[in-house]
């Protein structure tokens, strides 16, 4: 399906204009490496713009990729840094994340497969249409876009950090169409038929939550807007603009389950609803029955979850672990340091499914 992409500064289609460039009639907006930078920073937008109309696609790819978002927590990187990951052949994830400058966030995506909270989102776009192509809003390095296109399915990511579309494009091979863009600002692309649209682990971090609702329906066209893992002012993650659950509820009208309830259903278990504690929730409008996704068509694929050293966890940091711990507080027996020294079932899926074994990408 092609998307046409949506100017976030005066709403026109771009079209093309040479061949680094779109334009929406008042500005260009770059093309680097296949990926168009549609957020609306005219600073960071203009200087690339310079880079490429003077032939400098390396200056510009280097000027995106240090590009950071309000809340990263660490200093961009240096230039002989971002080279180096755009150079050093067979660079795998952790590397890449460290020279650009990750930090936390770095951990965050390298044990994003590990985290309770992921195979919440799973499950989450298990009730939601099974036709339909999936738009991931806030996309990050793209593990639900790899799952989804492993699952056979037509996907497309929109992320406000560049670089974060580049990991997801180069290490995690995500072939669908990448789109740097603020969903607070615009809706950044188009759709011409219903379209699920799968939000995670990142509505809490947006400061104009019912601006980026009605993008993200716009976006969806009469399909399915699921948006998960929303920090309630109860978690102890304070980044963002996270409300109380009472109000996330009259930003939507679909019923707000708490995110246990997403992430116990991964285990085919219910959660008790409601309460009033909840560290996260999440909702979806259009929601559908439950109908399981096959995410791993090929077991050759699966490697030994890292965070399973020896029988003991081996955490990436103090901090991930305190995150963990708040996450799988519902789980009932199928956290890690529950099952850790517990005998492991002997179908490969279901030591798939408890998190024994995990899909990483070949260069992790
Ligand atoms: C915690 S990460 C979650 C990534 C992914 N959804 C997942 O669950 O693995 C939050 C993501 O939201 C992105 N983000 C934050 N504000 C955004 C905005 N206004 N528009 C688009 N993306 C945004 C960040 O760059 C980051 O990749």
């Amino acid at each position: 399906m092609d998307y046409p992409l949506i100017s976030p500064t005066n709403g026109n289609v771009l079209r093309e204009d040479g061949a680094h460039f779109l334009t929406d009639g008042e500005r260009r907006w770059p093309v680097v490496d296949g990926i168009p930078f549609l957020r609306p920073d005219d600073d960071l937008r203009l200087a690339v713009v310079a880079d490429l109309e003077n032939g400098n696609e390396r200056d510009a790819l280097c000027r995106l990729l240090a590009d950071q978002d309000r809340f990263s927590p660490t200093l961009p990187p240096e230039r002989a840094a971002i080279e180096r990951v755009i150079d050093k052949k067979g660079l795998n994830l952790r590397e890449a994340m460290a020279l650009l400058s990750y930090g936390p966030v770095g951990d965050y995506f390298a044990y994003r497969w590990c985290s309770p909270t992921f195979t919440g989102g799973l499950h989450m776009l298990e009730r939601t249409p099974a036709h339909q192509a999936v738009v991931e809003v806030a996309c990050g390095i793209g593990h639900f876009l790899r799952a989804l296109e492993q699952a056979g399915r037509e996907v497309v990511g929109v992320d406000i950090v560049y670089s974060k579309l580049w990991l997801a494009r180069r290490i995690l091979g995500v072939k669908g169409p990448l789109i740097c863009g603020d969903v607070e600002a615009g809706p950044v692309i188009g759709t011409s038929r219903p379209t699920t649209v799968f939000c995670h682990d990142a509505f809490y971090f947006f400061e104009f939550k019912e601006a980026a609702l009605t993008h993200l329906r716009q976006i969806a066209a009469g399909g399915s807007v699921a948006v998960g893992h929303v920090h309630t002012r109860t978690s102890a993650h304070e980044a963002g603009f996270a409300l109380e659950r009472a109000a996330y509820g009259k930003l939507t009208d679909a019923f707000v389950r708490d995110d246990a309830d997403f992430m116990l259903g991964w285990y085919g278990k219910r959660a008790v609803v409601g309460d009033p504690a909840s560290v996260a929730v999440g909702w979806i409008e259009g929601e559908t029955e439950h109908r399981a996704i096959e995410w791993i068509k090929n077991n050759d694929s699966l490697r030994k979850n890292p965070l399973l050293q020896e029988r003991k966890i081996s955490w990436p940091s103090a901090g991930w672990r305190q995150e963990y711990e708040e996450d799988s507080q519902c789980l009932n027996g199928e956290s890690l340091p529950e099952l850790i020294n517990a005998e492991w079932p002997a179908d490969v899926l279901t030591r798939y499914q408890k998190r024994l074994l995990i899909n990483l990408p070949g260069s992790w």
